[in-house]
């Protein structure tokens, strides 16, 4: 944690403290499913009720220009998201602005209904500060989640990530992309506010054999994507396991198409990353890792790609971040943006508040006006 003093600073290192010990020790003693359940009724029902919320932004909440950006015509207050997977069902809109975030990834959303892989699908690796993640696009269906949203007004730039529909074994490539049209189509249709698209072609989680990565099927999938005429960004979500010339060849394609950001990117496959304690590294069967399992890759990633592609499109650092210096690190490696979801469970929820401030006295520190001016500051 960046060593900022003031009375900000003793608040958000007293919260730190009150949510390592007594809170997360308490919620560490249930089943993570239950746990994420009752966190995102009480962030509901916060975001819904005036004091409280208004009372969580006085603390947590920071204005300053030198975290500002305006990035595809969408301002960002800061740069730190919530990122696609926590939210999937957009019931924290109205809260997240007061715990500080920037922007949030709601979903990911499919065009069918899916109730989620069998169970387990949510566990923790404490050692290796980690989530494993197995549930496989558990979400309402796009149809529901318009009903339930077309209504809504957003305080920070939301985006809605959308994939393929999960639990249909026999689905072939065609089919893939057919279903990804057509929940993009609704979306685009429904008068829900949203500020930007997130397409996710790299969930580790889910059944079949449909494929983006091969640079043929991820063109084919852009073309029917780009061809809806969407007028808002589209941002991709990347995998982390393909190699540096495998993601290059994607890249390729990816910067023929009118695209404005990736993100890298989604779970940790590989359980003997070394990030992985070996004793928790089978502990689950099924699924895949969040947090540092995913950050060493992440960063290779966003270096790679802001060295040959920092010009053509922009970058959204996701994987690992748990402080300040974990998110700076994305940024001078090329990331213009940063998401997160692993590190707020095992921070806390001043993480973000207390992300910003570390950004604005690591900017000051090095000399830069504006976070712009970081961006690959560390790629030659
Ligand atoms: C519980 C959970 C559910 C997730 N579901 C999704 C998802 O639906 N769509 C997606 O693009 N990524 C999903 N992810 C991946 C995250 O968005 C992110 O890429 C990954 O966790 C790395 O970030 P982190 O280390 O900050 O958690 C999920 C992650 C977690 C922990």
């Amino acid at each position: 944690m960046v060593g900022y003093t003031s009375m900000r600073g003793l608040l958000l290192k007293t919260l730190r403290f009150l949510y390592r010990w007594p809170v997360r020790a308490l919620f560490f003693l249930f089943n993570s499913e239950i746990i994420h359940e009752v966190l995102t009724k009480m962030g509901e029902r916060l975001g819904n009720g005036r004091l409280l919320k208004s009372l969580t932004g006085k603390l947590l909440r920071v204005d300053n220009s030198t975290i500002a950006q305006d990035l595809f015509n969408i301002q960002f207050r800061n740069p730190v998201g919530l990122a696609a997977g926590f939210d999937y069902e957009a019931r924290l809109t109205q809260f997240l602005p007061s715990l500080g975030f920037g922007f949030e990834s709601v979903g990911t959303i499919t065009n069918s209904p899916y109730e989620g892989n069998p169970k387990p699908r949510l566990g923790r690796l404490i050692k290796s500060r980690s989530l494993l993640v197995n549930k496989g696009f558990k979400n309402l269906g796009i149809d529901e989640f318009i009903n339930r949203h077309r209504n809504s007004h957003f305080e920070i730039p939301i985006g809605v990530s959308m994939g393929k529909t999960n639990g249909q074994q026999n689905m072939s490539q065609v089919d893939a992309i057919n279903d990804i049209v057509s929940a993009f189509k609704k979306v685009i249709e429904s008068k829900i506010p949203m500020s930007y698209l997130e397409l996710n072609i790299s969930c580790p989680n889910l059944f079949g054999n449909v494929e983006f990565y091969t640079p043929s099927h991820l063109k084919e999938l852009l073309t029917a994507v780009c061809g809806l005429k969407l007028q808002k960004p589209l941002f991709i979500k990347m995998p982390i396991e393909k190699s540096d010339e495998e993601t290059l060849a994607m890249m390729e394609a990816i910067v023929t198409f009118p695209v404005s950001a990736v993100i890298f990117g989604n779970l940790q496959k590989n359980r003997k990353d070394p990030a992985v304690c070996p004793e928790e590294a089978f502990k689950y069967e099924k699924g895949n890792l969040s947090g540092k399992p995913t950050e060493r890759r992440s960063n290779e990633l966003i270096k790679l790609v802001y060295k040959k592609y920092g010009s053509k499109i922009k970058i959204i650092g996701c994987g690992g971040v748990f402080s300040a210096e974990d998110a700076y690190k994305k940024i001078k490696l090329g990331a213009s943006l940063v998401q997160l979801i692993t590190g707020l469970i095992y921070v806390g929820p001043q993480l973000v508040s207390e992300i910003n401030h570390g950004l604005i006295e690591l900017l000051s520190r090095d000399g830069y006006k504006n976070i712009r001016e970081a961006v690959g500051a560390d790629v030659d």
